[in-house]
Parts: C-alpha cells; structure tokens; sequence
C-alpha cells in the first residue's frame, strides 16, 4: 500500500476524476489508514511504499504489478502523468525475494489482472479495452507461466478490471456482467457458473473493488448491497470507509497490491 500523502484530483484519466472536487487531504490519509489497520488487524503483513510527490495517484498501488508465485511483472502506465509510479514499484520489488520482469506492453498491475490459484490449476483474468494492451495478456501468460483468459472491458465507468470483477476466495468470483462485451460475459459464465453476480449499483458503489482473504471481504462502505450479497455467500463482509479514494476513480483494491509469493 502507499499513502494518499499527495493524493489530489488534478487531471482526469477516467470518468470518477472531476478536478474541480476538492480532495480533503487530512480524511484521505485517515480513510486510507483505517483500511491498512483494518488489514493489519485481519492478520495480513503490509509493506508500505513511500507516496512520491508528483504522483496524486500513487495511493492506487494496484496498479503498479501482478505477482504470481514470486514472480511479479510490473506495470507500465498507459497515461503520462502516471508512468513514473512504475519505477517507484520497482525499486520496490527489486529489494525482495521475488524475480521481477520488466514489461514490454502497456499494463496496469492488478488494475486489470486477476488470479484464482485454486480455479483450473491456477487461472489469470485479464481486462483490456481501457488501460492494459491485449498484448500485455499474452506476456503476462509467458512471464507467469499460467493460462490467461482476456476478457473485454466495454463500459468507461468500469475501466479497470478490478472495478467490475473480484476474486472471493481461490476459486470464486464475483462480477458485475454488463461491464464486459457479451462476449466475455459469456467466457465468465462458462468458466465461473456459480459466481456472485452484481449490479450496476454494486458496481458504481465501488463494492466489486474489494479485499477478500477468502473468508474476510474488505469493501467500500458506501456498497451495502454488495456486502449483503457476499455475506449471503458465507463471506464476512468488513465494510471500510473510502469515500475520499473514490474521487479518483478507485477504493479498497487499488490501493491494495497483493504479494503472491
Ligand atoms: N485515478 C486512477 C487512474 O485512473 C485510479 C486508479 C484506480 N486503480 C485501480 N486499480 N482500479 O488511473
């Protein structure tokens, strides 16, 4: 994770972003310790990577790499004023005991890549048509070495894969349908038939972009119909309040980059 310490609104890359909402600084950096003590209290270890100034979207640590047992391919940003975190996240990884590889496509992390250890011998999902290059699925699938499904991301609301579709537990997901071509939704359907499926205002509550230790599902508070959804699937939902995080557009999951080791 990486505090919100120069967390601003002051371009727009997608459609949450309004430079003309002001950020309250001081509630983003409690809002956002909240959910690291929440983690910590859940029993998770967190690192904490130091907020760049220059970088207001660095809080989104999501999207800075995908990791797979110990192997992580780091991101590369598809818009400018966001393309120097990769190197942040880096220097990050480099420090660790994991192989990191250094990306030749446009990708953005967990932003848009996700994966079930336990569905199919280890599956990857992989969203593009906003942020990721469908190439980058095809690398990620080489560097990683486990099957990766793409799917297309058609709405603009819902441009991260991470905002339409969530991992449950190792091999369930949850997923808002009408955020993907009905191509992709089809493929959801085939492989996952008895996932948890979401609405629009799910979805626009920020509720898909969740936390889930396979028992605990850290969410957005504002996404109560989320959290009955995923309680009523024997989940334990852990609501957290983000609203200040969800003015650039993000919540619970891009601010959490998850260590597969
Ligand atoms: N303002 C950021 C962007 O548009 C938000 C990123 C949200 N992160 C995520 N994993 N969905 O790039």
């Amino acid at each position: 994770m990486c505090p919100p310490e120069h967390f601003t609104v002051e371009y727009k890359i997608n459609p949450w972003m309004d430079i003309s909402v002001p950020v309250d600084p001081s509630l983003a950096l409690k809002q956002w310790q909240l959910l690291h003590d929440t983690l910590t209290e859940l029993g998770h270890a967190v690192h904490v990577l130091d907020a760049r100034p220059g970088l207001p979207d660095m809080v989104y640590a999501a999207n800075g790499a995908f990791s797979v047992d110990g192997t992580v391919y780091g991101a590369r940003f598809r818009y400018p004023q966001r393309s120097a975190e990769a190197e942040a996240h880096q220097l990050f990884y480099s420090g660790g005991p994991w192989t990191f590889a250094d990306p030749v496509h446009v990708n953005e992390g967990e932003g848009d890549f996700a994966y079930l250890p336990g569905a199919y011998g280890g599956l990857i999902l992989a969203g593009y048509g906003f942020r990721t290059e469908p190439a980058a699925h095809a690398e990620a699938q080489e560097i990683l070495g486990r099957p990766v499904v793409s799917l297309r991301l058609v709405d603009p609301a819902f441009y991260h894969l991470d905002t339409a579709l969530a991992v449950l537990d190792d091999r369930h997901l949850t997923y808002y349908p009408e955020a993907f071509s009905p191509a992709s939704q089809r493929i959801l359907a085939q492989l996952f038939p008895d996932a948890v499926l979401a609405d629009r205002s799910d979805a626009e509550a920020f509720g898909l972009n969740l936390v889930s230790d396979g028992r605990h599902v850290v969410l957005n508070a504002e996404a109560t119909g989320m959290a009955a959804k995923v309680q009523a699937a024997g989940y334990v939902p852990v609501p957290v309040e983000l609203s200040e995080l969800k003015l650039g557009g993000g919540s619970v999951k891009c601010a959490v980059a998850e260590l597969r080791l």
